[in-house]
């Protein structure tokens, strides 16, 4: 049933106050059969952990919450109390289904491969949208397939390859308005494979005194990890990353090397690198700013906050300082991470 002036306020991360001129959710599948499915709907809302509303979504609002998870094939086999069949799992998840809930049910099943992606806000039907990634592990390398309703054709089944990933990108952001992503199939294991290259991982299973690590030890140190540097956003409004790390060419990055030696840089390809965004943000003097309601986050530059009564647009204009301050000290633009949706009233 189609609802009319709805406040988004509680369904999105960054806590900024937006009203829907018209709201659906969406709780089965059998909905998309109707009208309001032959097009795009003006916003289709999952967690609304990566998005900037502003005051007004006019149109429809469609709040994704289609739930369950189901393990397709093959039923592990439990051989002893602690070690499973080796085989690969293939899991078909709901897009309404919370994206870290999910993941603490496959730790708690024996279904490993997303220990590294815990705590990460959002829903299941987002994290392919931007691909989302986090410490040494990205969505992508587990999708089996994606489960789409395609405005005016029907329902599809895309392949990984037909989502076309890259970093913190997909088909989905690339082309807005023409799927509706209803399920995902991940393959994931029956025996653990960790990852724990990523740097500050290993340094916080060393504090933890922990030499052979379990997915669920390498799920704890995540967790910590965030804990200590990302705020929660229900206590502190925010959307995570405002911006994606740049990627300069090499010639970019020789240059500001010669000048800030200390530079963290991350090689892409022979000729590009990529840069942290916050380091950038710090260095440009820009951590912990604040312009009323709106800064940058004490702990990690990189993550805008919602210190309590901000909207939009004074999130969207300080975002917009941000830039223009690394812009100026550093000469690298930084791109938007977030979307913007929605319109100002005012
Ligand atoms: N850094 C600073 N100052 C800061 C923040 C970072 O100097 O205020 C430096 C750090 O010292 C480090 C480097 O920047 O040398 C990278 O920092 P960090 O490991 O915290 O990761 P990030 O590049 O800032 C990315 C993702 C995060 C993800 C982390 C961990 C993007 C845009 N962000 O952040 O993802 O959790 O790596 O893998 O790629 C998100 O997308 O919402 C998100 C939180």
């Amino acid at each position: 049933m189609i609802q009319h002036d709805v406040p988004l306020v509680r369904l999105n991360t960054f806590k900024l106050p937006c009203v829907a001129e018209r709201y659906l959710a969406l709780t089965d599948l059998r909905q998309l059969e109707g009208p309001e499915f032959k097009q795009a709907p003006e916003l289709v809302l999952g967690g609304g952990s990566n998005m900037l509303l502003l005051d007004q979504v006019p149109g429809l609002t469609v709040h994704v919450s289609l739930g369950g998870v189901q393990l397709l094939t093959p039923v592990p086999v439990r051989k002893t109390s602690s070690s499973l069949d080796t085989g690969t799992l293939i899991v078909r998840v709901a897009a309404g289904v919370d994206w870290n809930q999910f993941v603490r049910y496959t730790l708690d099943q024996g279904w490993y491969g997303f220990e590294n992606l815990i705590l990460i806000p959002g829903t299941v039907g987002a994290a392919p949208v931007q691909n989302i990634g986090a410490y040494g592990a990205e969505i992508a390398e587990r999708i089996e397939a994606v489960h789409v309703w395609e405005y005016g054709i029907g329902v599809r089944v895309l392949t990984p390859e037909e989502c076309e990933f890259g970093y913190r990108d997909s088909r989905f952001k690339q082309e807005p308005g023409r799927f509706l992503i209803t399920a995902v199939d991940f393959r994931l294991n029956g025996k653990h494979e960790l990852k724990t290259g990523y740097g500050a991982i290993q340094t916080e299973l060393a504090r933890l005194k922990i030499d052979n690590p379990t997915p669920n030890d390498v799920a704890l140190a995540v967790t910590n990890i965030r804990r200590s540097k990302l705020p929660d956003w229900f206590f502190l409004g925010n959307s995570g990353s405002f911006f994606k790390n740049p990627v300069v060419p090499m010639s970019v990055h020789n240059r500001l090397k010669t000048e800030y030696e200390d530079l963290p840089s991350y090689p892409i390809n022979p000729g590009h690198v990529k840069l942290p965004a916050g380091w950038l943000i710090e260095r440009a003097g820009l951590k912990g700013m604040r312009n009323e309601a709106v800064g940058t986050y004490e702990k990690q530059a990189l993550v805008l906050v919602n210190h309590g009564s901000a909207t939009g647009r004074e999130v969207l204009n300080f975002s917009e300082s941000v830039q223009a301050g690394v812009l100026t000290k550093f000469g690298v633009e930084l791109e938007r991470e977030v979307q913007v949706l929605g319109v100002s009233t005012v």
